[in-house]
């Protein structure tokens, strides 16, 4: 029988062929565990589509609408070298405030998750994070959550009692990943990070995928600084290079990474850096590849 993994990538293949053919690989370079993982996602994710009267073709279709929003973003990346939004107020407009937008931004980002080698690879290295702090959570903080899967791999991990907010500065993003977490003990608040004033401390902060979101990394991270705890851990990821309508913070390379959290005040404990093409590092940096950048970071 067909697996839900080959019928997704059937499906992209009659509308881009291209991009069908390099799914595939990264799909052929994998091992059982992964098609194990990815199977138990797919039945879940199924399950909330069909909760919310939604199909895994309605999904598919969102991933090809993102795919065409990055391939156009890539163009003019290319033609400018920069990203083509500038500020938070515009990004805030055209994507974060716009349901339609959102929606297929986040369920295409979801099904990335498992298709794309870097964004699977980071997934599992916040797992091993995760599960090797779990004792020391009492509470967990994670800033733009976006689809939610992130937090409901930690909600998964770490022990029953423990507090777990997310932080989004967008409405939609919080009902798709209320959707998808199902767990009533998740604290679902609708802020700007910025904004956020909470009480406590805390003693696990993850924040995937924002800081090239704002205009002022090094205020973001000093921020997420004077919310964690003295012996607290900060798990970030940022992408370099990856031009997409909500980006507006251009890394070039993991040095500049590297320096905004410096600037913050933190110190990098760990960290993981992955292209998204299989090319020698050397030759992926020279030609503007994107990469991931994930790191563990403490005071
Ligand atoms: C690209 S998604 C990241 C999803 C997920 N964390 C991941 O790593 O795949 C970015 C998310 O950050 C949220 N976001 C962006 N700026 C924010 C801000 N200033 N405060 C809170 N959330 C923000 C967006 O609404 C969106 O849900």
């Amino acid at each position: 029988m067909q697996s839900q993994l080959e019928y997704i990538v059937d499906r992209i293949a009659s509308q881009n062929l291209l991009h069908a053919k390099k799914l595939r690989k990264n799909l052929s370079n994998q091992n059982e565990s992964f098609f194990i993982r990815a199977d138990d996602f797919l039945k879940r994710y199924i399950k909330f589509l069909e909760n919310d009267h939604k199909t895994l073709d309605y999904s598919i279709n969102c991933y090809l609408q993102m795919l065409a929003d990055v391939n156009y973003e890539a163009v003019q990346f290319l033609k400018t070298g920069e990203y083509s939004s500038k500020s938070f107020k515009e990004v805030n407009q055209r994507v974060y405030n716009n349901p339609k937008v959102m929606e297929y931004y986040m369920h295409g980002l979801l099904l990335s998750q498992f298709l794309w080698t870097h964004h699977y690879e980071i997934l599992l290295y916040f797992n091993k994070i995760i599960n090797s702090h779990k004792s020391l959570i009492n509470n967990y903080l994670e800033v733009g959550g976006g689809h939610g899967l992130y937090i409901s791999e930690a909600i998964n991990i770490i022990r029953d009692n423990a507090q777990f907010d997310l932080v989004d500065i967008s409405k939609s993003s919080l009902d798709i990943s209320g959707k998808l977490i199902l767990n009533n003990k998740v604290a679902f608040i609708h802020s700007d990070i910025f904004e956020y004033s909470p009480k406590i401390k805390y003693d696990f902060i993850s924040m995937g995928e924002v800081l090239e979101h704002v205009e002022n990394p090094v205020k973001l991270l000093m921020k997420l600084h004077s919310l964690l705890k003295d012996t607290g851990k900060l798990f970030i990821t940022t992408p370099t290079n990856a031009p997409a309508i909500d980006h507006i913070y251009l890394f070039q390379n993991a040095a500049d990474i590297r320096k905004v959290i410096t600037e913050s005040e933190f110190q990098i404990e760990q960290e993981l850096c992955i292209f998204s093409e299989d090319l020698p590092p050397e030759i992926a940096e020279k030609n503007k590849i994107s990469m991931m950048f994930a790191a563990l970071l403490s005071k």
